[in-house]
C-alpha cells in the first residue's frame, strides 16, 4: 500500500482549513445514504467527518466508501472546512479513499457491553472515546505531578521494584523467587525516599507499586502507580499543607486542560472540581469518630475507616478533607507517635467527597532508632532486612515526613468514573492478569 508521508494529524486540522490534506486513521462510524457517505475517522488526536458524494468520485471509490467497516484503517484525501455540525467540528470533502487494512466484525459495537467483555478486549476498548479521554486525563495528571514537584525544588529519585522487605505490612505482599532468595514486589517507594531525602532534601518517586489485595473492591488494583514525596525537616502540618496544595494543583490542571473531555465525553460535574481549593477542612481521627457517631453511624474508636465510613464522613463536606492522627495500632511500623497522646500516630489521609474516599496517605516518620527497632519487631518484620533503613537513624537522623498519592484514585475522582479499573491502561485485578 502506498503511503503519503505528508499526512495531517487531526488535532492540527484547524491550521489547514480550505486546504487539501491527507488524513489517516480508523473508521469510527460510517453512515451510508443514497448519494452520500458520512465517514467519521479518528486518528487518536481527534475526529473528522469525511463526506463522499456519489457521482463526484469514481465508482470504485464509491464502492469502497459504502463498504467501510468499523475500525478499518484508511487514508483519505480532500479539502477540509470548519463545520459546526460535523462531529469534531471539521468536515472533509473526500476525493480519494484507500483502505489500508480492513477490520472485519469488530467486537465492540455501539451497543452496551458488559464490563468483563470489555476488559477481555481492553486492547481494543482503549480506542473508544471514553477510554481515550481517560488516557488523556491520566497523561495530563502525570505531567502535572512532575511539574508540581519540579517547580518546588524536588528531585525525582527512582525507587526499586524488587525489594527485600515489606513496607506496608506483610498481608498484601507479592513474593517472588530471586536467585535462591525471596524478593518482594514493592508496595511503596517510601523507605527509599527517606534515604533519598537525606541526599537531596526534597525527593519524590513515581512508579508502579504492588499489593496482593485479596478484596474485590472498585478502589483496589494489584498494580497501581503511586507518587511519593518525602521532605527532610518537615512535620505532619507541613505534609498536610503540601498534600492540599498538590491536590488542588492536580485537579486545577485537569480542569484547565480537559474541560471539554470532562464535561462532554465523561459527563463530569466540573463545578464539584472547581470547589477544590486549599486549605481543606481538617479533622482529627478522634473528631471524625465523634462526628460519625453523632450522625448516627456506628463506629468504634480504634478501627480503620472502611468505604461506608469515609462516604458518611464526606457527606459533611463539598470539598476534599484531611483526617489526621489515626491510632498507631492501625498504621505502619514507621509512623511517628503523637507526643500529646502516645496512642496516636502522626499520620494523615486526604479524602475526596462524592464517595471517592482516600486518595492520599502519609505523615511524619519516626526518627528514633530504638523506637523503630522495637516497632519492626512488634510488626513481625525481619530486622536483618531493615539494617540499611536503621542506618538512616544512625547517621544523622532527621525529622521528615511524606505521603503517597494513588494515581488511579486521582484519575477516577477527577473523571467521575466509578471503578479504578478504567483509570489504568491495562488493569491488574485479583482475577485479571490479561490482556
Ligand atoms: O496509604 P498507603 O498504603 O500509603 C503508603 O503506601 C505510604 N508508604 C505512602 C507514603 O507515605 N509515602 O497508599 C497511598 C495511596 C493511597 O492513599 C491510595 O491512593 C493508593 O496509594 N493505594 C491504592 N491504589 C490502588 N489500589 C490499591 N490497592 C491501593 N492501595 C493504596
Ligand atoms: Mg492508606
Amino acid at each position: 500500500m502506498a503511503i503519503d508521508h505528508l499526512h495531517t494529524w487531526i488535532h492540527e486540522i484547524a491550521d489547514h482549513a480550505g486546504e487539501e490534506v491527507t488524513l489517516r486513521g480508523w473508521v469510527q462510524k460510517n453512515r451510508v445514504m443514497k448519494k452520500l457517505v458520512f465517514c467519521v475517522v479518528r486518528d487518536g488526536t481527534g475526529i473528522c467527518q469525511a463526506v463522499i458524494t456519489r457521482g463526484e468520485v469514481d465508482d470504485a471509490m464509491w464502492e469502497r466508501a459504502v463498504s467501510l467497516t468499523q475500525e478499518s484503517s484508511i487514508e483519505l484525501r480532500g479539502i477540509v472546512q470548519a463545520d459546526q455540525r460535523a462531529p469534531g467540528g471539521y468536515e472533509m470533502q473526500a476525493r480519494e479513499l484507500q483502505v489500508l487494512s480492513p477490520s472485519v466484525d469488530y467486537p465492540i459495537t455501539p451497543k452496551e457491553h458488559g464490563a468483563e467483555f470489555l476488559l477481555d478486549r481492553r486492547h481494543l476498548w482503549l480506542r473508544s472515546s471514553k477510554q481515550h479521554a481517560l488516557l488523556k486525563i491520566r497523561h495530563t495528571l502525570e505531567r502535572a505531578i512532575h511539574d508540581f514537584f519540579h517547580s518546588r525544588g524536588f528531585t525525582q529519585v527512582d525507587a526499586p521494584i524488587f525489594t527485600p522487605n515489606a513496607c506496608e505490612g506483610t498481608t498484601t505482599l507479592f513474593e517472588t523467587e530471586y536467585f535462591g532468595q525471596k524478593a518482594y514486589l514493592s508496595q511503596s517507594g517510601q523507605l527509599y525516599m527517606e534515604a533519598a531525602a537525606a541526599a537531596v532534601g526534597k525527593a519524590y518517586c513515581f512508579g508502579p507499586t504492588f499489593r496482593a489485595e485479596k478484596s474485590k473492591t472498585r478502589r483496589h488494583l494489584t498494580e497501581f502507580w503511586m507518587v511519593e514525596p518525602e521532605v527532610a525537616f518537615a512535620d505532619l502540618d507541613d505534609m498536610m499543607q503540601l498534600a492540599e496544595e498538590f491536590f488542588e494543583y492536580l485537579v486545577g490542571r485537569s480542569v484547565e486542560e480537559h474541560r471539554d473531555l470532562l464535561e462532554g465525553t465523561l459527563d463530569r460535574d466540573v463545578s464539584m472540581l472547581e470547589k477544590v481549593v486549599a486549605p481543606f477542612p481538617r479533622l482529627s481521627y478522634d473528631d471524625a469518630v465523634r462526628q460519625l457517631n453523632a450522625l448516627g453511624h456506628d463506629f468504634e474508636w480504634g478501627g480503620d475507616f472502611g468505604s461506608p465510613d469515609e462516604t458518611k464522613l464526606a457527606e459533611q463536606f463539598d470539598r476534599p478533607f484531611v483526617v489526621h492522627r489515626f491510632p498507631a495500632a492501625i498504621k505502619a511500623f514507621y509512623m511517628g507517635r503523637d507526643p500529646q497522646d502516645e496512642r496516636l500516630s502522626l499520620s494523615m489521609d486526604v479524602l475526596a467527597p462524592e464517595g471517592y474516599g482516600e486518595i492520599i496517605g502519609g505523615g511524619e516518620r519516626a526518627s528514633d532508632l530504638a523506637y523503630l527497632e522495637a516497632q519492626v519487631e512488634k510488626h513481625g518484620l525481619p530486622p536483618e532486612a531493615f539494617g540499611w533503613y536503621f542506618d538512616l537513624r544512625r547517621y544523622g537522623s532527621f525529622p521528615h515526613a511524606g505521603f503517597g498519592l494513588g494515581l488511579e484514585r486521582m484519575v477516577t475522582y477527577v473523571s467521575g468514573i466509578r471503578h479504578l479499573r478504567e483509570a489504568i491502561p491495562f488493569p491488574r485485578l485479583i482475577h485479571r492478569l490479561g490482556p
